[in-house]
């Protein structure tokens, strides 16, 4: 066995300091109950997309497209997906919603695969957006979220590439779980006869469970503590704490060796 733990390194210190400024300004600002979040999302995005364009400049002089494009940026300007869910708690997604869309352009802007960068800036607008998170949330680019308010995350998780949680129905995920690139977590599910007829259940991931690459777990499952899905795998049912489930539909594969005895036996 080889361990290999992360290096630790970090930009050039004259980055760190203008990144570093930069984040608290934002959180300083999101920390004031007056923050107009939708103003505050136009503000950083202008500045990240479009940096030479005259903050005086007469838009309606500019061309349509050009127009369209800055329109884009404003969170009332933009519907997304979530909000045609009947069941969208209105009051608590459209404080967020401003900080989700600032999240998904962030991302998709020249800054969103600086790693460093991103995780902070991140980590600066989730207890915005989640209903909880934990210390030290590691947020790669490209993740999406439904509500944001019916997801809970606890310490030293770690989301990686293009991961959808969509907590419609509520995620709950515990300490220390991973994510790897492109896993998807749902937590609503559409009846077989009718589409419209949506059943809501929470998904438990608990601690120290790993998801990994491409796999996809559906509504209403729990993966119990050090649990384990496989590449590729759709757990339909819950995985049994320190079991390693793999396939479609995911079954037990193996148990961890350090499974204490009442686990050992596969089920
Ligand atoms: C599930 C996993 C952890 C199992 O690893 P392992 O303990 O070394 O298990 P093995 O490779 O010995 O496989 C055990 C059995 O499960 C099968 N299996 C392993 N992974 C599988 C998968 N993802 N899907 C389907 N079957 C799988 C193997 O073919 C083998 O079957 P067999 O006993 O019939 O030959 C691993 O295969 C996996 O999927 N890892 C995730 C990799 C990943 O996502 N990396 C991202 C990096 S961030």
């Amino acid at each position: 066995m080889v361990l290999r733990p992360l290096r630790k390194l970090a930009p050039s210190p004259e980055a760190v300091e203008l990144y570093d400024d930069w984040l608290a300004e934002i959180g300083e600002r999101l920390e004031d109950p007056a923050c107009d979040r939708n103003d505050l999302c136009v503000e950083v995005l202008r500045g990240l997309l479009y940096p030479q364009l005259d903050p005086g400049v007469e838009e309606s002089r500019l061309p349509a497209m050009t127009r369209v494009a800055l329109q884009n940026l404003d969170p009332r300007c933009v519907t997304l997906e979530p909000e045609y869910y009947d069941e969208i708690d209105e009051a608590r997604y459209y404080p967020r919603k401003p900080l989700i869309w600032l999240w998904q352009m962030f991302d998709r802007s020249p800054l969103g695969g600086n790693i460093h960068l991103g995780v902070l800036f991140r980590r600066v607008l989730a207890p915005y957006v989640l209903r909880r998170v934990g210390r030290n949330f590691k947020c790669f680019h490209f993740v999406e979220v439904s509500f944001g308010y019916n997801l809970r995350v606890g310490d030293n998780v770690v989301v990686h590439r293009n991961v959808l949680l969509d907590d419609r129905g509520g995620i709950k995920i515990g300490n220390r779980v991973s994510i790897s690139d492109h896993a998807s977590i749902f937590s609503h599910t559409h009846s077989i006869d009718d589409i419209v007829d949506v059943k809501n259940i929470e998904t438990v991931l608990d601690d120290n469970v790993r998801i990994t690459y491409g796999a996809t777990v559906l509504a209403g499952v729990h993966v119990g503590v050090q649990g384990m899905v496989g590449a590729k795998a759709l757990a339909t049912k819950d995985v049994q704490p320190y079991h390693v489930n793999v396939g479609i539909p995911a079954k037990p594969a193996r148990v961890k060796s350090i499974a204490p005895p009442e686990y050992r036996r596969r089920d």
